[in-house]
């Protein structure tokens, strides 16, 4: 028999029409209005729109932390349509590890602390590896630095710390809302990197969703939201050969100019 190749893995995330209409009082707010995405595993992908364009609510929606007004959501084959509110928060805390703009590191902890209280929270039942913990703190370069409160810490330390505490139980997806928006230009590059590299190294699948075109340029692809729609996307200048390029989504345009 010929080879035939193995056929590609499906995508781990897609979404179908997802669509958020907040409602306060009379007025309702179309934050998103039928966003269909696939990304792929190990995939880097970064969503960029300006504020307000409905970043924060399709992480939110992503993540599990809200549910969609209409639309599908399915991780990892699961459609988050099917599971109760018990199943959601599971598949949450097993399958992604969250980065946030503010960090939100607990005070009263140590950067350990944080670390193995994420580990104990995501419900593995094996002990936490010390050797991926070792790797993963010595790449963040913050092994010096696990014995101090966040407060004692910089804003860069604080959000590599914190990217410690979304990868140590190895989750499948991670997803990162403005992680650069609170750093400098030189920590904001370092975390970067960072992301980058453990996205290459782990395999897992990252998304990344920020306002900062510079900060979106390091992804595989860029997916352009505005006015909670995708109107456009592109691939970035580093993209994995396995990661789709343009056309692998049916309707979606080329990348708004510069001008938008
Ligand atoms: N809880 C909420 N209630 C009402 N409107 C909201 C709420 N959260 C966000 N919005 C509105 O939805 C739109 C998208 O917001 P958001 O997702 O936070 O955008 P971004 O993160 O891109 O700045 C905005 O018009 C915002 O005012
Ligand atoms: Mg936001």
């Amino acid at each position: 028999m010929a080879d035939v190749p193995s056929p590609p893995s499906p995508p781990i995330i897609v979404t179908e029409n997802l669509t958020k209409v907040y409602a306060s009082g009379q007025v309702k707010v179309a934050a998103l209005r039928g966003v269909s995405i696939e990304v792929e595993r190990g995939e880097f992908l970064a969503i960029v729109g300006p504020s307000g364009s409905g970043k924060s609510t399709l992480f939110y929606l992503l993540g599990g932390l809200t549910r969609a007004t209409h639309g599908k959501l399915i991780i990892d084959g699961v459609d988050f349509a099917s599971l109760n509110d018990a199943e959601r928060t599971r598949l949450r805390k097993q399958r992604i590890g969250f980065v946030f703009q503010r960090f939100n590191l607990l005070p009263t902890l140590t950067a350990m602390g944080n670390i193995e209280i994420a580990y104990a929270v995501s419900g593995r039942k094996e002990t936490m590896d010390r050797s991926f913990l070792d790797h993963l703190t010595e790449l963040l370069s913050i092994r010096g630095r696990l014995e101090h409160r966040p407060a004692e810490l910089s804003g860069g330390e604080q959000q590599r710390v914190a990217i410690a505490r979304a990868l140590i139980a190895r989750p499948a997806i991670v997803l990162a809302d403005e992680p650069t928006g609170n750093l400098d230009s030189n920590n904001s590059d370092a975390v970067l990197a960072m992301l980058l590299k453990l996205n290459r190294d782990l395999g897992q699948t990252t998304l990344m969703i920020t306002h900062n075109p510079e900060a979106a340029a390091i992804a595989d692809r860029i997916l352009h939201l505005r006015d909670g729609e995708i109107v456009g996307q592109e691939r970035g200048p580093r993209a994995l050969p396995s990661a789709p390029g343009f056309g692998s989504s049916a309707s979606v345009a080329e990348p708004p100019s510069a001008a938008d």
